[in-house]
């Protein structure tokens, strides 16, 4: 979710009232989420470079955060969403680390989209949070180095029961990871459009999609009864 900073300069604004207006944009991928039958969505909200960001900045996200759950628990709950999250959840202040844990016990037993907030969320944090988990298993001698394979480090991720996302939307022009996903998106399909975050809108998330169903996603195979020869 990029571009908060540019939409709100280039009012005149500043950079938190992005992050302000972006709350308008979670609301209509949620609905539209939920509308089109979409399973999970995974929105990247805080990563773990953004703590480098200005401490005025930081805690006004941070409280955003909380004061975004409070504000929207009840309807996400009528709607059926579950709440979820990944990152490093204890680098979180108290305050919206509680709301967080609050939503997601409260959400639990709902059917509906399943959103997972990354928070304090980096690819590679994750892979190294893994790795010290087998590790942890190696040293025990319950795993042997030669039974460690991608399963073994798929299922100790963050959230192992979630499946990898088919579709990855980089809003704000840039072309980069950013260290999203980075295990889970090995055969995702990559959308970047130009559009901030702040005015991503429902006719764009619609754009994304037509746009991923006139992919062939062949996950390193050839297609099924063609190029056979
Ligand atoms: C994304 O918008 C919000 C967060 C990373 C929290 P940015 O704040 O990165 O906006 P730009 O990239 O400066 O426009
Ligand atoms: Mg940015």
């Amino acid at each position: 979710m990029d571009g908060n900073g540019r939409w709100a300069r280039s009012r005149g604004l500043r950079r938190i009232e992005g992050h302000r207006a972006a709350e308008r944009s979670i609301h209509d991928a949620v609905e539209y989420c939920g509308e089109q039958g979409v399973q999970y969505l995974t929105l990247y909200a805080f990563s773990t470079e953004n703590w480098s960001r200005p401490r005025a900045e930081v805690s006004f996200i941070m409280a955003l955060l909380g004061s975004f759950i409070r504000r929207n628990i009840d309807s996400l709950n009528e709607n059926q969403v579950r709440i979820k999250a990944i990152g490093r959840l204890d680098d979180l202040p108290r305050g919206p680390r509680k709301e967080l844990d609050r939503a997601i016990i409260r959400t639990a037993g709902n059917e509906g989209l399943t959103l997972v907030l990354a928070l304090s969320y980096g690819g590679r944090a994750e892979i190294v949070d893994a790795v010290r988990n087998l590790t942890a298993d190696v040293v025990s001698g319950s795993l042997a180095p030669e039974d460690i394979d991608a399963e073994g480090i798929a299922s100790r991720l963050y959230l192992p029961g979630i499946p990898d996302p088919d579709l990855i939307i980089r809003t704000s022009g840039e072309q980069r990871l950013s260290n999203f996903l980075l295990w889970e998106s090995a055969y995702s399909e990559y959308y970047f459009t130009d559009v901030l975050w702040p005015d991503f809108r429902r006719e764009h998330l619609e754009a994304a999609f037509s746009d991923y169903f006139t992919r062939k996603r062949r996950f390193g195979d050839v297609e099924p009864g063609k190029d056979q020869d």
